[in-house]
Formats: C-alpha cells, sequence, structure tokens
C-alpha cells in the first residue's frame, strides 16, 4: 500500500518537502491556505524563486502525487505521517510565535488515525515539542522533532544530499519509519536532480536519532553557531580595516585549519533572512527562560546589527565624510544569492539607511524586487536593470553575492557611474576589482 504522508504548510521547507517526498512515490497531500498561493502551486508552480522546485511541483501535480489542498480534512485522516511546517513569524521581543505550531499540530491531531506519526519540522525552541504533547494529550512516541537544515537557494541540493538526518522523540521504532521516508528519498535522489535540472550531489549523510529535547536544540544551536561564525569573521574585518589587513585572506588561512574550516567566515554586510536573526533572538530568549544568559549570542547579535550601519560609514569616509547629495546604487536586495526572500535582507536595510540621509537610492535585484518594495522606503526608487540604477551614481552598494553582480564587467560600472565613484563590495566577493581600478574607480570592501 502506498504510504501517504501530509504535509501542513507550502513555504521554503513544506513546499520543497513535499514535491521532493511526491517524487519519492510517495502520495502527499500539501495543506496551504493562502488561496492565492494555492492556486499557483496548483498550476505546477512555486510562488517563490527556488532553483530546480518548478519542475519537480509540476512532475508531482501532473502524476497526482501531489495534491494541493486548504483543508486538513482532505489529507490528514488518511495520512501515515503528518510534518509540520508552518510559519513561526517574530515577536515584537524577538522570540518566535508559536500560534501556527500550536494550531497545525491541535487541527491536526483531531484527524490523524491510529499509529500516524506527527512529524514537527518548524523550528520552535526547545522544550516545545513537549508542551504540545502535553497541552494536546498525544501519545509521546508519534510526536517527532525533525528539524531542517535545508538552505534557501539549494534547498533541493540540501534536502537530497544531507549532511545529517535528525529525528528526536522517544520511540525508537517511530524514529526509524521516519529515517525510512527520507532513505526513500535517497534511493531516487539521482532521478529526482535530473528532473529538476540541479547538479547531482556526493555527500553521504548520517542518520541521527535522539531525544525530542536534544533534536530541537540541535536545530537552533547550529544555526546559532553558522551566525556566530560570520559575526566573528565580521569583528575581525573590522580590526582588519583599522590596521589595513585583508579579512579574505585571513580567513583564507584560519579557515585551511580543518579543526575551524573555512565556511561562514565571509565578512561582509551580516547575515539576514528568516532564519538565522530568529533562531539567535530565539536561543537567547531560551537560555533566558532558563536563567542561562548566552551573552555570547547576544554579542554575536549586537555585532551582526551593526553592520549595515558600519558599510555606510565606511562608503561615507571613502566620499569624503559627507553623504548630502549623493546618488546611490544598491545592487542586490535579497538577504542572499539564489532567492527572491528579503527578509530582514541587509540590502533591504542598508538602502533604507542611506535614505534617512540626504541622499538619493536607487536599488536593483535579479529576483527579489517585488519582494523588496514592502520593506523599502518609499524613496527608494526601484530599477529593473543594473545599468538603469547604475547612472550618474556617485557610489554603489554590492549587497548581495549574486554571480551576475559578482561577476559583472569593470566596464559596465565606468560606463555608466561618474568618474571616481566608489564601488563598496560589502559580500567581499566582486570578482574583477583589479579592473575597476585600472578604470579610474575606487574599490573597498569590508575589512579588506
Ligand atoms: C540557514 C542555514 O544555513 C540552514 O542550514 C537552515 O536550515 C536554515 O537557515 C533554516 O533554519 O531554515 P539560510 O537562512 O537559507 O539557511 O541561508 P544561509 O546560506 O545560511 O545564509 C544566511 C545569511 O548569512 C545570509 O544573509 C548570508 O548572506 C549570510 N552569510 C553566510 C554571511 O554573511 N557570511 C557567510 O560566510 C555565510
Amino acid at each position: 500500500m502506498t504510504t501517504t504522508i501530509t504535509v501542513l504548510g507550502a513555504g521554503y521547507v513544506g513546499l520543497s518537502t513535499a514535491a521532493l517526498l511526491a517524487q519519492a512515490g510517495f502520495k502527499v497531500y500539501l495543506v496551504e491556505p493562502n488561496p492565492s498561493r494555492l492556486d499557483t502551486i496548483k498550476q505546477g508552480r512555486s510562488f517563490f524563486f527556488e532553483a530546480g522546485l518548478d519542475p519537480i511541483i509540476k512532475l508531482g501535480i501532473d502524476s497526482g502525487n501531489l495534491l494541493p489542498t486548504d483543508s486538513y480534512n482532505i489529507g490528514v485522516p488518511e495520512s501515515d505521517f503528518v510534518f509540520s511546517c508552518v510559519g513561526t513569524p517574530d515577536n515584537p521581543d524577538g522570540s518566535s510565535n508559536l500560534a501556527y505550531v500550536y494550531d497545525a499540530a491541535k487541527s491536526a491531531a483531531k484527524l490523524m488515525k491510529p499509529g500516524a506519526v506527527f512529524i514537527q519540522k518548524s523550528t520552535v525552541p526547545v522544550g516545545t515539542g513537549k508542551k504540545i504533547i502535553e497541552k494536546l494529550g498525544l501519545e509521546a512516541g508519534s510526536y517527532i522533532s525533525n528539524p531542517e537544515f535545508l538552505r534557501e537557494g539549494t534547498a533541493l541540493q540540501d534536502t537530497l544530499w544531507f549532511d545529517r538526518i535528525v529525528c528526536g522523540g522517544s520511540d525508537e521504532s517511530v524514529l526509524t519509519r521516519v529515517a525510512e521516508l527520507y532513505k526513500a528519498l535517497e534511493a531516487h535522489r539521482d532521478t529526482i536532480a535530473t528532473a529538476a535540472g540541479i547538479e547531482i550531489g556526493s555527500i553521504n549523510g548520517s542518520y541521527i536519532a535522539t531525544d525530542l529535547n536534544s533534536a530541537e536544540l540541535i536545530k537552533v544551536t547550529a544555526n546559532a553557531f553558522l551566525a556566530l561564525k560570520i559575526s566573528f569573521a565580521n569583528s575581525i574585518a573590522k580590526l582588519s580595516d583599522a590596521v589595513d589587513a585583508d579579512i579574505n585572506g585571513i580567513m583564507d588561512a584560519v579557515g585551511a585549519d580543518k579543526r575551524i574550516g573555512r565556511a561562514f567566515l565571509n565578512a561582509g554586510r551580516g547575515y539576514g533572512g528568516g532564519c538565522f536573526p530568529k533562531d539567535v533572538s530565539g536561543l537567547i530568549s531560551s537560555g533566558l527562560e532558563h536563567g542561562i544568559d548566552l551573552e555570547i549570542m547576544q554579542a554575536a547579535q549586537q555585532v551582526n546589527e551593526s553592520m549595515p550601519s558600519y558599510v555606510i560609514e565606511k562608503l561615507k569616509h571613502q566620499l569624503g565624510g559627507n553623504l548630502s547629495g549623493k546618488k546611490i546604487a544598491v545592487l542586490g536586495l535579497a538577504f542572499k544569492k539564489g532567492t527572491s526572500d528579503t527578509r530582514k535582507s541587509p540590502g533591504v536595510k542598508i538602502a533604507n539607511l542611506l535614505n534617512t540621509f540626504d541622499v538619493e537610492v536607487l536599488a536593483y535585484d535579479p529576483q527579489a524586487l517585488e519582494e523588496a518594495k514592502q520593506d523599502l522606503r518609499r524613496n527608494v526608487l526601484l530599477c529593473t536593470s543594473i545599468e538603469e540604477a547604475l547612472v550618474d551614481c556617485d557610489a554603489v552598494v554590492l549587497a548581495t553575492d549574486w554571480d551576475e553582480l559578482m561577476s559583472l564587467p569593470a566596464q559596465i560600472f565606468a560606463n555608466h557611474l561618474n568618474s571616481g565613484a566608489v564601488v563598496i563590495d560589502a559580500v567581499n566577493a566582486y570578482r574583477n576589482h583589479i579592473d575597476l581600478k585600472n578604470l579610474g574607480l575606487d574599490y573597498i570592501g569590508i575589512g579588506r
């Protein structure tokens, strides 16, 4: 008999998970209450940009394995597994708003058949699973924490070629059943990657079975540690600026030590997105709730919050100490390359901050213009091409590491910017900076 799964919530995690599991041969219901998002998925597309996702959504819809719906009543009663991937927006104090998480668990629990497993994928503070089990009177073993480690922009690759699958709960046989779902996905991964048009990976990840609280804590600890690495790199970048050293070279050498590793040591305008900022403040809140002061994470958060204004201060200094009356382009509004997501995006923050000075700000992004609109100050002018944004500017901020921005020929800058203009590379990754200098433009990075 076909295994039936329901995935609750069609965000980055839910939609990728559902589309992939459908490709592994499972019958997958996907519950999404937003009518316009649901409609787009039913047409075989995603409502956000994620490489490779559209082709497999289309295949899932055409084969009938992927069944989008707005109702819990359709799929949950016949499902063997229910994945909860609903959103956890920020509370004003930085903690996670768990209203959707509780509502989803409550609505699903009422409808689930005996023996079905509820799998929590949403990132929740440690202790949430135990509270849900208690509140809803669930059988403890049937609730699993299975945190998600995929990154936006590489969601499919990360899910198919994972470093680890973590399953936390109290019933070993249930943990094994959940692991089997991922093993089925592993068995189909080459074919799925080919259908999606993404690269075939090479990692053979591990399966980790643990208790509920540990699984919940593994997820936020991993994100917090990566955020800590970035803020550490940014702190050293500031020192590097002060002593005229080069942060990229420093981190290449430091990261060559296998005990440290080079990943997530890229300095620049700081981290953004729907995960790191929220998970860091969530971990700080969890600590405080249990009387543990995670000062180290507070410091990481403060450094990160200082970075957009640090970028602007550097630019101001380079422009002779005054931003007033300048025309400045911000290229890159997505919080990183490969996504249209602009949540807590440093590029958006930089554009808005510049606009609080007497500066004419022009902004461009290859994928995120639409999503950036709602967060940008009214006076920031959105441009539909790089050239349009650059014309007659006194400076440019490179704020996202999109390949098309990082490989842009220096001549394009020279053709459109005012002579002697400053290019500030806030992601430290622009490849043609030597050419820029040869063309009479000023190039600076962060910590370089
Ligand atoms: C992050 C984690 O990397 C995933 O493992 C996790 O599953 C996900 O959060 C989540 O919790 O759902 P994501 O937010 O998609 O993934 O993006 P990352 O690639 O981790 O980048 C986060 C931010 O850090 C971006 O703004 C990026 O530009 C910045 N970053 C990254 C740096 O500033 N420097 C670096 O060296 C690396």
